[in-house]
């Protein structure tokens, strides 16, 4: 959006030169011949910066300055003189003008004045959001949320940390990444207008009660209103209900017409709050909430943040124990060049078994686990592999079809094949297949498997 001036000056011709300068130099202008009228624009629609004379009929520009400064007081004025009037020039910036032009100006004087002025007061804006009213206001009101209702306690602090590790795992930019931070702290904020017999109440919502509670993301958005660098933020707040097939709230909007940071705060919302405990129910097992979240992927949420977070959870960098959810850091830069290792087996306590002998084996290899080859394709698709290592009977499919997936995504990385039924017939098979190595689950397996993966990975 471009920057909105309001030019204030009697005289008809200076007045619109200074329109037609600044509309050439990319601005969008309005124009008032009084500073009445000025103020009462002012009043009415949004203005970036205002460009006033100061010798006029009725209110003086400095008259207008100080109603300005009252009323509107980060909005910068710059004030346009006539040569010889250099009395009101000291008088002008005590008041706080951003900037005089002496007439005759030329155009490059007009728009350079108006151009540092707009730079400034942004420069301050941002400053202020950074230091003062963003964390003050953010922290305060998060508090609040809090303090209305102790179950939830911790809630917006874990959530604000998984939705910025979901925004960080897909690249956002800073900006963006803070804006689903403070988004995350204070997407319930609108809960403050809920009262407390229906936010707390234990036993199921009346159908009015509910309705009641789905006014919260737009109650919050308007709470955030006066706040205007929070303009973003204000967009994850309002739509963080909204459902990627449409069904959601206030809005009814889908698919990418939602903003990303509310896509993203809504699928770290659901699980933060599956993994929490709640007065009436513990914490749900880490695989219900796995099951979870593929069931509403695509449908109640935006795939793409939803795969995020299950490859968090494959990794073990997001973990569930009592008291909330746990992330791990990031791995660290100097791990990159270490192996990352696909483990596909459904059995959960051999999977841990093999995938801490592919660690010891390999340095610390990265070893990123499914348990279906459902969520394998997706890792696949999404992540490149030094090494798969795939069980050959699975939930739902099987180990060499799995393989040919494998090898279509990339013909070149190794792939061992683990199976409980040593037949040679399998073993033809798999390697008819591509797959590089074949180990029999049994009581040496474990060492076979760690020379064998040592020895594949040397040979690659
Ligand atoms: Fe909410």
């Amino acid at each position: 959006m471009s920057d909105r001036i309001l030019v204030i000056e009697d005289e008809e011709i200076v007045r619109g030169l200074i329109v037609e300068v600044l509309e050439d130099a990319g601005f969008e202008v309005v124009a008032a011949e009084r500073a009445e009228g000025g103020l009462e624009m002012l009043s009415r629609s949004p203005i970036s910066l205002v460009v006033s004379d100061i010798v006029m009929p009725g209110l003086t520009g400095l008259d207008l300055l100080a109603r300005v400064r009252a009323t509107h007081p980060s909005l910068p004025v710059v004030l346009v003189t006539g040569a010889g009037t250099y009395g009101n020039l000291t008088q002008a910036l005590a008041n706080g003008a951003s900037g005089i032009v002496v007439k005759p100006f030329s155009h490059a004087d007009l728009v350079a004045a108006v151009r540092s002025a707009l730079g400034r007061a942004r420069a301050a804006e941002n400053d202020l959001r950074d230091r003062i009213v963003t964390p003050t206001v953010a922290a305060a009101l998060a508090n609040a949320i809090e303090a209305r209702d102790v179950a939830t306690h911790g809630h917006c602090e874990r959530l604000a940390e998984l939705a910025l590790r979901i925004a960080e795992e897909l690249e956002l930019s800073p900006d963006d990444c803070e804006t689903v931070r403070l988004g995350a702290v204070l997407h319930d904020v609108g809960k403050i207008a809920i009262p407390d017999r229906i936010l707390l109440k234990p036993g199921p919502l009346l159908p009015e009660e509910r309705a009641l509670i789905q006014t919260h993301p737009v109650v919050g958005d308007r709470l955030l209103e006066p706040l205007a660098p929070l303009e973003e933020v204000r967009a994850a707040v309002r739509h963080h209900h909204e459902r990627w097939d449409g069904a959601g709230y206030p809005d009814r909007l889908e698919g990418e017409a939602i903003p990303r940071t509310a896509r993203i705060i809504s699928v770290a919302d659901a699980i933060e709050a599956m993994s929490a405990t709640r007065p009436y129910r513990g914490p749900l097992d880490p695989e219900r909430i796995v099951a979870e979240l593929e069931t509403g992927r695509g449908t109640q949420w935006d795939p793409v943040p939803v795969d995020v977070a299950l490859g968090l959870v494959h990794s073990g960098a997001l973990a569930f124990p009592e008291g909330g959810l746990t992330l791990a850091a990031p791995p660290a830069a100097e791990s990159n060049g270490a192996y990352s290792v696909l483990l596909v087996e459904d059995d959960a306590d051999h999977a841990h078994l093999v995938a801490e002998t592919i660690r010891r084996a390999l340095d610390g290899a990265h070893v990123v686990h499914a348990s279906h080859v459902a969520q394998a394709e997706r890792l696949l698709a999404d992540c490149s592999w030094s090494l798969a290592v795939l069980d050959h009977r699975l939930p739902d499919g099987n180990g060499l079809d799995l393989l040919r997936t494998v090898k279509s995504a990339d013909p070149d990385v190794p792939v061992l094949v683990m199976t409980g039924e040593g037949s040679e017939r399998l073993a033809v098979d798999a390697f008819r297949l591509g797959a590089s190595d074949y180990v029999v689950k049994g009581e040496n397996s474990m060492t076979e498997l760690q020379a064998r993966v040592r020895a594949l990975l040397e040979a690659a």
